[in-house]
């Protein structure tokens, strides 16, 4: 009972930041949790004004200021505010603002209580955009779909057309950059089934050394054709993994690809591959770094996003979301570090499988 009545202990013991300012704005009560907040002792705390504390002034606020209103008009009021620290960092917040009144209704104090929502932001903010993307999934599926059968009507006839005129014939030169087009909508249409409804993983055990060495050569033209050389450092020993092989090669197009478009004068590709033991947890790193334009600050939160794209008619926005979906469905996580004018690198974590 004894301990009940004590209020510090009863304050410091709540989750929210409390305290008690008075009509000057200076804090009369505080809880520990304003105490670390602010990185002082509580006891330094006290007796300081709100707006020192709070937003580092040494007069009040002239605008906004929900306290001052709640002095003014002695009705309750609750405000969402988004706190930015020193360092940059953000914390959300819901504020309560509470009029304690003498008995002839004047307010002389008001507790301002503080709950830290970032978390729950952090959550609603993916809640959203996970319900984004089912509902981009979905319109993908059904426009790729619909696009699907007249495009095929089409190249059937193109490839009539081709096969009744000769080479000389004046349309046919025509006819052929028609048919390049039907081929490159097909590639955009299952690129999109392909992000719109992602086929069964069909898992297998490989080294990931040999699926790496093995898609290369998928791009072996492209790569000479743009003067990129590939430097490889897969360490001496294997690496196991369970993965799809048809989706993880996808991956790794896609991304190879990126590198090239970001390096039109050529340069190196540097691929590496080892075993990362941090925190004691063993996991794969692949790393995929190029030398090419970089990635703008603005723009790299985006990058695996789907429909996201900085290419213009050349892109789809579809490559690094897929990849993100794929390494997700593989346990793993994805992401990418650059900068812009000197390169990309594209870091993969995948879950080794330990073989004696
Ligand atoms: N290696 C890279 N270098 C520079 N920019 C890149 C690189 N990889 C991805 N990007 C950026 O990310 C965007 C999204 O990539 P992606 O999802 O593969 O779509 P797309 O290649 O069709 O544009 C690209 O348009 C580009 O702006
Ligand atoms: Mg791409």
């Amino acid at each position: 009972m004894q301990d009940f009545l004590n209020i510090q202990k009863l304050l410091d013991s709540l989750e929210e930041i409390v305290m008690v300012v008075d009509t000057d704005y200076r804090i009369i009560v505080a809880n520990k949790r304003l105490a670390e907040m602010v990185g002082m002792p509580l006891k330094d705390v006290l007796d300081k004004y709100c707006y020192e504390i709070s937003h580092n002034r040494n007069s009040t606020c002239v605008n906004n200021c929900p306290l001052q209103e709640v002095f003014k008009n002695g009705i309750y009021q609750k405000v969402t505010h988004i706190h930015t620290f020193w360092d940059g960092t953000e914390r959300y917040e819901e504020i309560a603002f509470t009029p304690i009144k003498d008995k002839d209704g004047q307010v002389i104090q008001v507790v301002e209580i503080i709950r830290d929502m970032t978390e729950s932001k952090k959550i609603e903010k993916q809640l959203i955009h996970s319900e984004k993307l089912a509902c981009m999934g979905e319109i993908a599926a059904n426009l790729s779909h619909e696009i699907n059968n007249p495009l095929g009507i089409i190249s059937g006839f193109v490839q009539r057309v081709l096969s009744k005129i000769k080479q000389d014939d004046e349309i046919y030169e025509e006819i052929k950059i028609v048919e390049q087009e039907c081929l490159r909508c097909n590639r955009i249409v299952r690129d999109l089934l392909n992000f719109a409804r992602p086929g069964h993983l069909q898992k297998n055990i490989c080294d990931l050394r040999d699926v790496i060495s093995s898609t290369i050569p998928l791009l072996g033209y492209k790569l000479k054709e743009r003067k990129v050389h590939v430097l490889e450092n897969f360490g001496e020993a294997p690496l196991y993994i369970k993965i799809d092989l048809n989706q993880f090669q996808q991956v790794l197009v896609n991304i190879f690809l990126n590198a090239l478009h970001a390096m039109p004068e050529g340069g190196n590709l540097y691929i590496g591959l080892k075993l990362n033991d941090d925190s004691g947890k063993k996991k794969i790193e692949l790393l995929i770094q190029d030398e090419g334009s970089g990635i703008s600050p603005v723009y790299i939160d985006k990058i695996f996003d789907p429909f996201f794209s900085t290419k213009a008619e050349e892109g789809t926005g579809l490559g690094l979301s897929l990849a993100k979906r794929i390494i997700e469905a593989h346990g793993g996580k994805i992401f990418a570090k650059s900068e812009l004018g000197k390169g990309t690198t594209i870091i993969i974590h995948l879950p080794v499988i330990e073989m004696d």
